[in-house]
């Protein structure tokens, strides 16, 4: 299995590009299925859950080609509307095909996912808002079937607005007949982007970037090509990186997504210069400590909780983190503290005391976003860290280690 060996405190400088964002792109390629043709998707990361989703495309009958960024999708021959429990499990992310294949054959069946390292994750209000659609919802064997010869537009509300439901109504009801009105909506920029595609290939949606989005259902979709957003997630891991390491830039970014993040990296002391597609950020002479809570956009992303923690273990005081979106989300702390950072838990709080130094140590990935957080703390302790179950983050970051390589780290990859 693969190891990530970092030895630690090489200073960082240079330029990073990043890449095309892991969470846009998941329900563009899904959203393809919903017409009778073929699709062009450009600046797609090659990430380990994009692989999955060509996969999950492939079973279902669709034609893929991906090479140098570039997909293209011919969702022509789709003829098998099921996204089975191996695939699902792996990433959950599969689930955005129940909305579009739904829509497309009146019929889909999808493996339920279950929980995962962060706790329960739930989908009922994927299900619950499909049904308000019209759909029939049955639960068998573990898979969810859900059935409607057409979808009716209705009033939806959530109780929460997430992120992968708000993405499943808006492509079901694309096509439903009549009206769906979304309240309290997510508003986070792959969802924005993914409202923008479905525009482009015909649908009627308003009120995109709000909490309010209202979809008048169309007849038919047509196939539309698009070049998918930066990673707004990517670039906040190499800010931290920056923030602890030395001055970078980071090319191909949209620095209006990193808003709440930006202003909580001045807090901390840092430097940031920002022009419409790239930010320049060099570290503080005395790293503040700043609390941060995690929110739904334009808050602070939970998806960079983690990351903070990281960054927070070495500020020059005590700093408190809480995580409102997913409460059970903090296991990197037990093994950051592995590197001599002072982390305690409260529920979902994070109490931190800022150490002078963290030194090196073996560590365990769990997730993504966890992952990235202990290599950005392996960067900045001394001595040698290694990461072990690094398939996490070959999910969700592109070339991670060559992208540190070329802006001065020691990090490498390993098969042991
Ligand atoms: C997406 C992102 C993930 C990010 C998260 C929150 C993708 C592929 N993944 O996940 O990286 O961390 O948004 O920004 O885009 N909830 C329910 N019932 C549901 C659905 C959600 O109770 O049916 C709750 C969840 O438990 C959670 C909150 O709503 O507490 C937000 O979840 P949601 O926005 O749906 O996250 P995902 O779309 O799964």
């Amino acid at each position: 299995m693969d190891k990530i060996i970092i030895q630690g405190q090489a200073k960082l400088s240079g330029e990073v590009e990043i890449s095309g964002a892991k969470n846009a792109v998941l329900p563009i390629m899904t959203a393809t299925l919903l017409v009778n043709g073929v699709s062009k998707i450009s600046q797609v990361p090659d990430l380990k859950d994009t692989r999955t989703m060509i996969k999950l495309l492939e079973i279902i009958g669709a034609k893929c080609d991906f090479i140098n960024g570039n997909l293209k999708i011919d969702a022509t021959s789709v003829d098998n509307p099921e996204a089975p429990y191996d695939l699902v499990k792996t990433m959950r992310a599969s689930f955005y095909v129940l909305g579009p294949l739904l829509a497309r054959f009146g019929y889909v069946k999808v493996s339920l996912p279950g929980g995962c390292a962060w706790g329960p994750r739930p989908v009922d209000y994927h299900l619950n808002a499909l049904k308000k659609l019209g759909a029939k919802i049955t639960l068998k064997s573990g898979y969810i079937l859900a059935e409607a010869k057409r979808l009716k537009g209705a009033n939806i509300s959530f109780d929460f607005p997430s992120v992968g439901a708000t993405g499943n109504i808006v492509m079901a009801a694309a096509t439903a007949l009549g009206i769906t009105k979304i309240s309290n909506a997510a508003k986070e920029p792959e969802i924005v982007q993914l409202c923008d595609y479905l525009n482009l290939m015909g649908a009627n949606i308003k009120g995109i970037g709000t909490s309010k989005l209202v979809i008048e259902g169309v007849d038919l979709l047509k196939s539309a090509d698009i070049k998918v957003i930066p990673d707004r997630i990517e670039a906040g891991t190499f800010l931290v990186a920056g923030a602890l390491l030395g001055e970078i830039t980071l090319k191909n970014v949209i620095p209006k997504h990193l808003d709440s993040m930006l202003s909580k990296l001045s807090d901390c002391g840092c430097d940031i210069a920002s022009t419409e597609t790239s930010i320049t950020i060099s570290p503080a002479k005395l790293l503040n400590p700043v609390d941060m809570t995690t929110d739904v956009y334009p808050g602070f992303a939970t998806d960079l909780q983690a990351q903070w923690v990281a960054l927070m273990t070495l500020a020059e005081g005590s700093s408190i983190i809480t995580d409102n979106v997913y409460h059970d989300r903090f296991s990197h702390v037990p093994e950051l503290n592995r590197f001599g950072a002072n982390i305690k838990m409260k529920k979902n709080v994070a109490l931190i005391r800022g150490v002078k130094e963290l030194i090196g140590a073996p560590v365990m990935s769990t997730d993504i976003r966890a992952s990235a957080s202990l290599i950005v703390a392996g960067l900045a302790a001394k001595g040698e860290t290694s990461v072990s179950r690094i398939y996490h983050i070959d999910r969700g970051y592109e070339k991670i280690e060559a992208k540190f390589r070329s802006l001065g780290a020691n990090i490498m990859r390993k098969n042991t």
